[in-house]
């Protein structure tokens, strides 16, 4: 990979210390630990740390944007709290994460796998799926995950999508929630606390900021993994969508690859984010009207424009683990309006609610998810 074609890459290491001349980063805020990155003209609350203050690990972190002299944007009139992602009263309301299928299965496949030759041709297609999702991008790539009806898994979708460019790819990646009423994608990526909004970076991001100093406003997950929260889990948090372009339009250039978890159709956010991304997941539950219901809006999309559904992946969920629909008939039909289509298998881990943890997904659904982000990448790649 030459160095023009991985220029998140290089900025990623950058940011991590380890540039080419070696230098550690500039001193920066941890992540996770509700500071505020230092704003010039900001008014800081009694909980802001110093402008600088020092990371307390050697992972990437949050940073203390060093902004230039002056930055015109609108900005929030207020620095916000950090709260928490969850209540913590709500704390002994969960029970232990489940694995996403039963013992009998894993142990049936284990079984399986040591005399089956289809091993093979699986670990080929791994590893073609692998060298899809790792391809360098020379803009980044911005992927809108949306549905028709609320509850039909787009926020877990969203999270599945963005963990697995993460865990392939070198090349920073972003969830940015844009559904601010309630949203659970924090909780799904198990953000501890929440601070600045979609709608906040809005009036705060410049041309001029560095990642550095964008980092600073978002949740750090992982290495190369940011979160963008649209609130802070309280009702009735706002984001328009000249907000949402402004966020999305500045941050494109910071990032390889951008997951939106959007609103329902067809709410304005949505519709922009529609036309605007480079490729769309239109998540429906794997039922007669959920089908009938996305069928009928990929004909509207059709009259949009014509690049949208030709850059469309629908994901059908299965929520229930019995379900009763003929799934091959569902797929062949909804393809034959015009998008890739793909299942996403019932898991028990995901019905459980809560963060994801992948190591407890059922391998039906890590199959599924990675197929998902490959083809969603795969066709992000054809417009700009
Ligand atoms: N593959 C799956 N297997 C089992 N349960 C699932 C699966 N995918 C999603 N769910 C469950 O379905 C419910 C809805 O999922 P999710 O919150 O992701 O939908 P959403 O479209 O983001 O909802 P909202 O419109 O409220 O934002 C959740 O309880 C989730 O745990
Ligand atoms: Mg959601």
């Amino acid at each position: 990979m030459s160095n023009a074609d991985n220029w998140q890459g290089d900025v990623l290491r950058d940011l991590r210390g380890g540039g080419p001349a070696g230098q550690a980063a500039t001193p920066h805020v941890p992540p996770g630990q509700g500071q505020a990155p230092a704003r010039p003209g900001a008014p800081h609350t009694p909980t802001d740390p110093a402008p600088q203050a020092p990371p307390s690990s050697g992972q990437a972190q949050n940073s203390s944007p060093a902004h230039g002299p002056a930055h015109s944007g609108t900005r929030p009139a207020r620095t916000p709290e950090s709260r928490p992602a969850v209540d913590p009263s709500l704390a002994g309301a969960s029970r232990k994460p489940r694995n996403g299928e039963p013992f009998t299965i894993r142990a049936a496949r284990a079984i399986w796998r040591t005399v089956s030759s289809s091993v093979a041709r699986e670990v080929a297609e791994i590893s073609g799926i692998a060298e899809t999702l790792q391809r360098p991008v020379t803009t980044g790539r911005q992927i809108a995950v949306t549905s028709i009806r609320g509850g039909a898994g787009k926020s877990t979708v969203a999270a599945l999508l963005g963990s697995t460019y993460a865990h392939y790819r070198q090349d920073p990646v972003l969830f940015v929630e844009a559904d601010p009423a309630l949203g659970s994608l924090p909780i799904r990526l198990g953000a501890e606390s929440l601070r600045w909004t979609t709608g906040d970076v809005a009036g705060i991001v410049q041309p001029q900021m560095s990642l550095l100093d964008i980092t600073g406003y978002l949740v750090q997950l992982r290495n190369n993994a940011w979160l963008l929260p649209g609130s802070q889990g309280q009702i009735g948090a706002m984001l328009d969508f000249r907000s949402y372009e402004r966020v999305m339009v500045a941050l494109r250039r910071y990032f390889g690859v951008t997951v939106v978890d959007c609103e329902t159709l067809p709410a304005e956010v949505a519709r922009v984010a529609l036309t605007a991304s480079q490729a769309c997941v239109l998540t429906t539950p794997a039922t007669l009207d959920g089908i009938a219901s996305t069928h009928a809006v990929l004909q509207w999309m059709r009259g949009l424009t014509p690049h949208v559904i030709s850059g469309t992946v629908v994901v059908l969920t299965d929520l229930s683990p019995h379900s009763g629909i003929n799934t091959d008939e569902a797929v062949r039909t909804l393809r034959s309006a015009g998008p890739s289509v793909h299942i996403l298998p019932y898991d028990r881990h995901l019905a459980d609610g809560g963060a994801i943890r992948t190591d407890l997904l059922a391998r039906s659904t890590r199959t599924a998810a990675t197929r998902i982000a490959a083809d969603a990448f795969r066709l992000s790649q054809k417009r700009h």
